[in-house]
């Protein structure tokens, strides 16, 4: 753990400027609006260690797949994440002299990030090799107001000297992808325009034919005062830049502000985008920088109206939290239900396409919440129009009569995930799917969504499963072969618990859903019955034998689940028994090593008991945690959230909030030593779980919320906003009470520490703790 940022509740800062760092700054500081987003590179020149990144939401690139030995029904291709045009680009030279941060001695430096409203500052002043001394202070924003949007104020002062400076704003569509797997570059020029303040490059993705016009237009003022000076356009290959040339007196203070357009094929026609993006930067150029700004910090006090969460006497907590929900918001705002939540949204390449079982298992509990209902029907949806895709997936793998195996890796639909013990074997990600479905309709109560695509995909599900598993002669029960749990520091086991176990409740939930869409749209069902070929008689029967008969594997000794057959053959070293130079182990010790070691990733069998816990008493629950928990090492990201949802239920609120500030804290403090790859996105929606469901013990039963809230020593005092059917409502928890408002005006039932009790605007609600 580093703590290299300042702490601070609203804002991450770095003091001083540490190369050593940047990458990790450079993805703390990540700037998104849902549409496009990228890594807090510099603007000016920058030869040291860096990870260049500007990313446009749903644009991608089909890189052939690469390996060794390639095995039947491996996908084509990896789907990449492509680094976009760099439209950040302001190029410094100082009486000929290029400014480069890592050729300097550099001083004052500081970056601010401010979550508040929105932007990205950074200050510091410079002295180049010969000695020339600058201060340069920078601001950008990623539009919310105009989702295609980007600006940036740069200014900078010659401290003792005058001379000649030239400012080059660019637009670099020359760039590459880190990880790409022949080393090719992914994006063509289709054309592309200059004039004198500005210009747009227009560029095609290779195979998948995306097009993305970036353009940019500035303003150059001098001590505040509009300065016209003649620029001269300077183009190459995929690169248009404009040379400014100003002689510019010791103490002057140049301000160039430079707006930037990404306009994408998948929204307007490529054929119009050079002029639809001159016109859009005509339209913001005139709205001006303030503006922008102003307009940026409104729309994300609308965001945080609805989404802020108040932790009151540790700061670090609030910094952390804010930090996820921030990122959360930067990545995805459901207004587009093609796109989805990348595990590193617009902050890395890493893990390339765009979904997970992240987004089904982690996000939608969060945009539940903290959105308009439309956002999680829109990721629901996504998946809904991938279902044709699931289906030739799972022909591909050789099941068939309709049978849906979700990619666990996509932009498309398409599987592109190559390596075979997670592409043919991680199939819980399917009963993530399933189990998406069953958490929104709880929650929103939107039954009509089961009868419109819900039961579709479900049935789909839980023929896979129906397939997967057989019939072992010698158990007589159903046993299902070959797999890999969310654990992935383990393959090919057989009889996962987590995934035996999510198999069946797929297909009891399926039968439920059947019984309700058939009484509530018999009309609707046989349409779809028939759609589908769906035989019902047989296929439910068949479903009903493997729910009576499935085999899980458990403990009598321990009273455990056993995360898979033979885990305890395994040698039960524990974590604790490491030593700090084996950690984290996927990057010290062979994987045969791990493989053979008891020490999981993330939760396994405790992601079960989080995802049912209405089925197992506390002593179970209690019993695999006592368990697990000390052989998990965490090192997926998605791990220590529920493990503090978990110690929050069972009472253990100093475990619940040492993972809480791991799970919040990851990225701002480097945790597991990643985070220069780009922030742990999806999983930021677990640590906001781990707040509301953890500590706030949120749960929906029966159509309604219920809360169990709980404090941490550290805190004086907890307050989150969750939206619930139409009414927000505010959960105070202090050491003494706690209180809920809402804004309905109609009474809401809710259970508070098992108590019925009813809260309206007219009448909040007060308890004593
Ligand atoms: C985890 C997976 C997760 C993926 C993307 C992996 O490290 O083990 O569960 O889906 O990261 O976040």
């Amino acid at each position: 753990m580093k703590q290299y940022f300042k702490v601070d509740e609203w804002r991450i800062i770095e003091e001083g400027f540490n190369p050593h760092f940047n990458k990790v700054a450079e993805s703390v500081f990540s700037l998104g609006n849902g549409r496009m987003g990228g890594r807090a590179n510099f603007e000016e020149a920058y030869s040291g260690e860096t990870l260049q990144g500007n990313y446009v939401a749903g644009v991608y690139y089909p890189d052939k797949t690469r390996v060794g030995w390639w095995k039947n029904g491996y996908p084509e291709y990896f789907a990449k994440v492509l680094n976009a045009a760099n439209w950040i680009g302001i190029d410094v030279s100082l009486n000929g002299e290029q400014l480069d941060l890592a050729k300097c001695k550099v001083l004052n430096f500081r970056r601010e990030l401010n979550m508040k409203e929105g932007y990205l500052k950074r200050n510091f002043r410079a002295v180049t090799a010969t000695g020339k001394e600058v201060e340069v202070e920078s601001i950008r924003i990623n539009s919310l107001a105009d989702d295609e949007a980007g600006a940036i104020s740069y200014s900078i002062k010659p401290v003792n000297f005058g001379g000649y400076i030239k400012l080059t704003p660019s637009i670099d569509g020359d760039v590459v992808n880190k990880d790409a797997n022949y080393d090719e570059k992914f994006w063509e020029e289709v054309s592309k325009h200059t004039w004198n303040d500005g210009g747009v490059l227009q560029m095609r993705t290779k195979k998948t034919g995306f097009e993305v016009a970036t353009g940019m237009k500035y303003h150059v003022s001098v001590d505040g005062e509009p300065e016209h000076i003649e620029a001269e356009p300077v183009t190459r290959e995929k690169y248009i830049g404009t040379e400014i040339r100003m002689e510019i007196k010791q103490g002057q203070r140049v301000t160039l502000c430079k707006y930037a357009a990404n306009l994408s094929s998948q929204n307007h026609p490529a054929d119009e985008m050079m002029g639809l993006t001159q016109e859009f930067l005509e339209r913001i150029c005139h709205k001006g920088f303030d503006a922008m700004l102003a307009e940026q910090a409104a729309a994300w006090v609308e965001k945080w109206k609805q989404n802020d969460i108040i932790i009151e006497g540790d700061a670090a907590a609030q910094q952390g939290i804010r930090f996820n929900i921030f990122q959360l918001n930067q990545t995805y705002t459901g207004e587009d239900d093609r796109l989805n939540i990348g595990p590193k949204g617009f902050t890395g390449e890493k893990y390339g396409g765009s979904t997970y079982w992240d987004t089904e298992a982690y996000c939608v509990p969060f945009y539940l919440a903290t959105a308009p209902q439309k956002v999680s029907r829109n990721l629901l949806l996504y998946r809904y129009k991938q279902l044709g895709k699931a289906i030739e997936n799972a022909k591909l793998l050789g099941f068939k009569d309709g049978a849906a195996l979700y990619p666990m890796v996509t932009m498309d639909g398409t599987e592109c995930h190559n390596e075979w013990e997670i592409t043919f074997e991680e199939i819980h990600r399917n009963g993530a799917i399933a189990f998406a479905i069953f958490n929104y309709v709880r929650y929103t109560g939107d039954e009509q969504y089961l009868a419109d695509y819900g039961l579709e995909v479900l049935i789909a599900i839980s023929r896979f499963w129906a397939q997967r598993v057989n019939w072992s002669a010698q158990r007589q029960k159903y046993v299902m072969l070959g797999v890999t749990g969310p654990n992935e520091y383990e393959n090919n086991v057989n009889n996962n618990w987590y995934t035996n176990t999510i198999a069946v409740w797929c297909m009891r939930y399926t039968l439920d859903v059947i019984g309700k869409v058939k009484s509530a749209d018999l009309a609707k069902y046989s349409e779809l019955k028939y759609r589908i070929g769906f035989k019902e008689e047989a296929e439910t029967a068949h479903f009903r034998d493997i729910i009576e008969k499935m085999y899980y594997p458990y403990d009598d000794n321990l009273k455990i689940f056993l995360q898979q057959d033979n885990y305890l053959d395994k040698e039960q070293t524990l974590v604790k028994d490491l030593s700090a130079s084996d950690r984290p182990l996927v990057q010290k010790w062979s994987w045969d090593r791990i493989l053979r070691s008891p020490f999981i990733k993330q939760a396994d069998v405790l992601q079960g008991l989080y995802f049912f816990e209405d089925e197992y008493d506390i002593d179970t629950i209690r019993r695999n945690y006592d368990f697990y928990e000390p052989r998990t090492v965490h090192e997926s990201s998605l791990s220590p959230c529920v493990h503090s949802i978990i110690a929050a239920k069972l009472g253990d609120i100093e475990r619940a909030y040492q993972f809480y500030l791991r799970t919040s804290r990851l990225d701002i403090d480097d945790y597991n030593n990643d985070t220069e790859d780009g922030c742990h996105i999806t999983s930021m929606a677990g640590t906001w779980m781990s707040v509301v469901e953890g500590f706030g013990g949120m749960r929906v039963k029966d159509g309604m919320l219920s809360f169990d809230p709980m404090l941490p020593a550290e805190w004086k005092a907890l307050s989150f906003k969750v939206g619930f059917r139409g009414a927000l409502l505010n959960v105070e928890i202090s050491k003494q009470s706690v209180v809920i408002k809402t804004d309905s005006e109609e009474a809401i039932r809710l259970k508070v520490n098992g108590s019925e009790v009813s809260v309206s605007s007219e009448a909040s609600l007060d308890l004593e703790r």
